[in-house]
């Protein structure tokens, strides 16, 4: 049984990384049994990421000691999205030609991911979509994202749904029952997985740069932004906020700054020489996951981050129209604010200087036991 996973962002690599090491334990595990006779039935899992993301994408594979089998490096400075759908396309035959998977995994809605399945569906492959079923049903809010994941969905023969909403969203859609599984979202995985490291004494080599730049007695805002649909008036908007909010000396503004030419452009021309904005580097997951706990509060468009903040009791500020994670805001978690400057410095200020609750809530996102039903769902359908 040959797995391939694909992946080519920094977001699919950190929610792919758990499941990759799930599968590779199982294999341990099976070769170790006696009761795998079954040669045909014993996991063979290989990685391929198309480094849609360069830089990005390398910090993650160093962190969770993830060696590629197959590299595609398809990024391009300022990359089109028909010239890079046309560079995956194009270059997945030979990898499969090579690798035979069985199945192929993909994850959530990137470029790589509709790319990727599609380029299976192409030869037959078998294709398993992690983080299924998200959707806000507006094709242009995320863009490209929410067309890719709804295509995504049409090719995919097994749905990894995170959530019961995303559940429900698959099957008014036409999708078997018995071909989705809710796991929880894998991300959650990988952020304990983190922790434990972080606990057992990973050294954060970027962690005394941060302590020697900001001042941590004060009230930290982490800042994160990406997303297609906000490029030009969305981001000015943004910075005109985060201008407004630095005006509080109380405050630390944190922002690792995307290295797409679109954010950069815009973000370094509004926010450069502000003392309290600290415009940085994107981290590597374990020290942004460090920063996160330091934080009182982020503003972000960001969907992992949506995800992960629940678990650090963090209120997010969803600089967006719409989101597909519906639940984080049922639970007080996150709050949709668009990029209207006047709302996001209103309700920085409101939840800055608001109570939380010290009770923690169980994260709506996840127990961090997605990969293992996962694994487990395609031990059952291949075994
Ligand atoms: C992509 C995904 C988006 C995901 C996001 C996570 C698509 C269409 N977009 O958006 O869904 O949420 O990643 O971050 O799939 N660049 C670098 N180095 C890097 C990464 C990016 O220089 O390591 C620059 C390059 O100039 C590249 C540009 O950023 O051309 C855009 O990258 P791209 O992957 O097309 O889009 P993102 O905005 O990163
Ligand atoms: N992240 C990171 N370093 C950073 C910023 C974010 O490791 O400097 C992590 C973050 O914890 C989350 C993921 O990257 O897991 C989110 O990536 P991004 O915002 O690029 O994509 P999205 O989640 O919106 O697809």
């Amino acid at each position: 049984m040959k797995i391939l996973l694909c992946f080519g962002t920094r977001p699919e690599a950190i929610k792919m990384a758990p499941l990759y090491h799930a599968l590779c334990q199982s294999a341990l595990q099976q070769s170790q049994s006696e009761l795998v006779e079954d040669k045909k039935s014993r996991f063979v899992v290989k990685v391929c990421v198309t480094a849609q993301h360069r830089e990005m994408l390398d910090q993650v594979l160093d962190f969770f000691e993830m060696v590629p089998d197959y590299d595609l490096d398809v990024m391009q400075p300022n990359q089109t999205l028909n010239e890079l759908s046309a560079q995956i396309l194009s270059k997945m035959d030979t990898v499969f030609n090579d690798a035979k998977p069985d199945l192929v995994l993909v994850h959530g809605d990137t470029t790589t991911s509709t790319m990727v399945a599609l380029a299976a569906f192409h030869k037959g492959i078998k294709v398993g979509h992690v983080e299924a079923g998200l959707r806000t049903y507006n094709k242009n809010s995320p863009f490209p994202e929410e067309l890719n994941r709804q295509l995504t969905s049409r090719i995919a023969d097994f749905h990894f749904a995170p959530t019961l909403k995303a559940r429900q969203n698959l099957l008014a859609e036409g999708v078997k029952d018995t071909a989705i599984v809710i796991t929880g979202n894998t991300v959650i995985d990988a952020l304990f997985l983190t922790l434990r490291k972080i606990e057992a004494g990973y050294l954060l080599s970027l962690k005394d740069g941060l302590i020697n730049k900001i001042d941590f007695s004060k009230k930290v805002i982490l800042v994160t932004g990406h997303r297609r649909e906000s490029f030009g008036t969305g981001f000015e908007n943004l910075c005109k906020a985060i201008l407004e909010i630095a005006k509080n000396k109380e405050v630390e503004i944190v922002y690792p700054v995307h290295l797409n030419p679109n954010v950069q452009k815009t973000v370094f021309a509004k926010l450069s020489g502000v003392a309290n904005i600290h415009l940085i580097d994107p981290l590597d997951y374990p020290t942004f996951v460090w920063l996160m706990s330091k934080s009182s509060l982020i503003i972000s468009d960001s969907g992992g981050i949506q995800e992960e903040a629940p678990s650090f009791n963090i209120p997010v500020l969803v600089t967006r129209e719409t989101t597909e994670r519906d639940e984080g805001i049922a639970a007080g978690h996150s709050f949709l604010v668009g990029t209207d400057p006047k709302k996001i410095v209103n309700i920085t200020n409101k939840l800055l200087y608001s109570k939380r609750s010290l009770e923690q809530e169980p994260n709506p996102y996840g127990d961090g036991k997605a990969c293992e039903k996962i694994v487990q769902f395609i031990k059952e359908t291949f075994g």
